[in-house]
C-alpha cells in the first residue's frame, strides 16, 4: 500500500479513535493513535508525524494545551494540527486558530469532509517542506555564489596588482636594455673613433718632431755669429718661430689628449699619487699661458692631504683640462664684458673631506647655463668654436676620475663663477678608503 503520509490521531474516546484509525489506514496513511495529551506530545517528539488530528475536550491535558506545547517545541512546531471537536462556538474556533491550528472540524463529521481536509493540509505541508528545502538550497547557493564572487574579485585584484607589477618590470627591463644598448653603441663608436684618432696622432707625431727640429735649426742659425741675415730679419724670424713653437706645443697637447682618449698611452701604472704634487706640475705647465693673458692664478694647497690611488699623469690631465676650461671661461667673460674692468681669476685648491681628498678649480668666468649643466660631461659636447674645443676634456676627465674610484661634479652660476669639484678616495695605511661622492 502506498505511503500517503503519517498521521497522529489524539482522542480520549476509544470509539472515535478506532474509527479514525480504520478510516485513515483505508486511505493509505500511516496512522498512529493516542488517548492522552501527554502521550501525544511524547509520540510527536519521538517520531514527528506529517499531521496531527487533535480532540479538544480530553481528560488530563486538553487539546489546546497540547497544541500550545507542540508549537513551543522546535521539533514539532511545523506539524499541522487539525482540531476535531464537538465544541462549535466561535470563541472555540478562534482560540484553536490562534494557538496555531490549521483547521477545525466539528463532530460529528462527514468522513469525506475530514479526508479532504486531511489531504489538503498534508499537501500544503508537503509543499511547505519542499519550499523550505528549496529555500535552504537557494540560500546555500547564494552564499556559495557570493563566496565564489568574493574569491573571483580577490583573484582579479591580485591579478591586476601582479599585472601592474609585471608591466612595470617589463618597462624597467626594456629601459635597462635600451640603456645598455645605447652604451654599447656609444662604446663601440668611441672605440673605433679612438683607434682612428690614435692612428692619426701617431702619423702626426713624426712630421711634428721634424717641424720642431726645423724650427730649432732656424733659431740656431739666426742666433749664431755666422748668421747671414740682418738683425731686423733675425728678430722677425725669432718672433715668428716663437709663434710656431706655440702652435707645435698646441698640436702636441692635442695629440696627448687624443692618446689618453684612445687609451694608447704608455702602460698605466697604478700607484699612490700626491694630489698637491700633481697640481703643482699642472700649474707649471699652464701658468705662462695665463700670465701672458693677465689671469691671476691662486694656488691653495691643503695640508696633510692623503695620497690617492691612480696614475699621476692621468690625474694631471684632469687638472689641466679643468684649468684650461677655467682659462677659456674667464677669456669668454672678458670678451663679453667689452670695456668693463674685469679681473680674471682662477683658484685651485685641495682639502680633506673626511676620508676623501677634494680638489677644486674655481673661476670667476662666464659660468655655465643651467640647461647645459647636465651635458658638459658628454663626449664631444662643447660650446666653443670648432677650432678651439673638441668637447672631450671633461668626458675624458670624468672617465679618469671614475677609474680612480672617485667622482667629479660641478657648481656654477651663469655670468659669475664655476667650481669643478673632484673627490677621490684617500689611502689610509696603504688601503684605499671607500667613497661614494654622489
Ligand atoms: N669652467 C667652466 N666655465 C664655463 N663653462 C665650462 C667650464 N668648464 C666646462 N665648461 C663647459 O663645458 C663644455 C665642455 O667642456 P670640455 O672640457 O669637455 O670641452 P671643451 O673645453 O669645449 O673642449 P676641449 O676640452 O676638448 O678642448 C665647454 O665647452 C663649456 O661650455
Ligand atoms: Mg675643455
Amino acid at each position: 500500500m502506498k505511503n500517503a503520509g503519517s498521521i497522529l490521531a489524539v482522542d480520549d474516546n476509544p470509539e472515535n479513535l478506532r474509527f479514525l484509525h480504520v478510516l485513515l489506514k483505508e486511505q493509505g496513511y500511516q496512522a498512529r493513535t493516542t488517548l492522552y495529551g501527554e502521550m501525544a506530545l511524547k509520540a510527536a517528539c519521538r517520531k514527528p508525524p506529517d499531521l496531527i488530528l487533535l480532540d479538544i475536550m480530553m481528560t488530563g491535558m486538553d487539546g489546546y494545551e497540547v497544541c500550545e506545547k507542540l508549537k513551543a517545541d522546535d521539533r514539532t512546531r511545523d506539524i499541522p494540527v487539525i482540531f476535531i471537536s464537538a465544541l462549535d462556538e466561535m470563541p472555540d474556533r478562534v482560540k484553536a486558530f490562534s494557538l496555531g491550528g490549521v483547521d477545525f472540524i466539528i463532530k460529528p463529521f462527514v468522513k469525506e469532509d475530514l479526508l479532504a481536509r486531511v489531504s489538503t493540509h498534508l499537501r500544503i505541508r508537503s509543499l511547505q517542506q519542499d519550499l523550505y528545502k528549496r529555500n535552504t538550497e537557494l540560500v546555500r547557493e547564494i552564499a556559495e555564489r557570493k563566496r565564489a564572487e568574493d574569491d573571483l574579485h580577490k583573484a582579479k585584484e591580485a591579478l591586476e596588482t601582479a599585472n601592474i607589477g609585471l608591466e612595470r618590470r617589463v618597462l624597467d627591463e626594456l629601459e635597462k636594455r635600451q640603456r645598455q644598448q645605447m652604451l654599447l653603441i656609444q662604446k663601440s663608436k668611441l672605440e673605433s673613433l679612438g683607434k682612428l684618432a690614435a692612428g692619426i696622432a701617431h702619423e702626426i707625431n713624426q712630421p711634428l718632431s721634424a717641424i720642431s727640429m726645423g724650427l730649432d735649426n732656424i733659431i740656431f742659425s739666426v742666433s749664431s755669429d755666422s748668421a747671414s741675415v740682418d738683425e731686423t730679419t733675425a728678430a722677425y724670424l725669432r718672433k715668428e718661430t716663437g709663434h710656431l713653437f706655440e702652435d707645435v706645443e698646441r698640436i702636441d697637447h692635442i695629440i696627448k689628449h687624443i692618446k689618453t682618449f684612445s687609451r694608447e698611452q704608455e702602460s698605466v701604472v697604478l700607484e699612490p699619487v700626491d694630489v698637491n704634487e700633481v697640481c703643482v706640475n699642472a700649474l707649471s705647465m699652464i701658468k705662462t699661458r695665463y700670465k701672458n693673458h693677465d689671469v691671476e692664478i691662486v694656488w691653495k694647497p691643503g695640508e696633510n692631504i692623503r695620497s690617492v690611488t691612480g696614475n699621476k699623469y692621468k690625474l694631471e690631465q684632469v687638472v689641466l683640462n679643468l684649468l684650461s676650461n677655467a682659462g677659456d671661461a674667464v677669456e669668454e667673460k672678458q670678451a663679453g664684458s667689452e670695456n668693463m674692468p674685469y679681473n680674471k681669476q682662477i683658484e685651485i685648491r685641495t682639502f680633506c673631506d673626511g676620508n676623501r681628498v677634494c680638489l677644486e678649480v674655481w673661476d670667476n668666468g662666464a659660468g655655465i647655463p643651467e640647461d647645459i649643466l647636465e651635458n658638459i660631461f658628454d663626449p664631444f659636447f662643447t660650446t666653443k668654436p670648432l677650432e678651439s674645443g673638441s668637447g672631450l676634456g671633461l668626458s675624458i676627465s670624468y672617465g679618469i676620475v671614475r677609474e680612480m674610484g672617485g667622482d667629479i661634479g660641478v657648481e656654477s652660476e651663469q655670468g659669475d663663477h664655476t667650481v669643478m669639484r673632484v673627490l677621490l678616495p684617500g689611502i689610509e695605511n696603504g688601503k684605499t678608503e671607500n667613497t661614494d661622492c654622489r
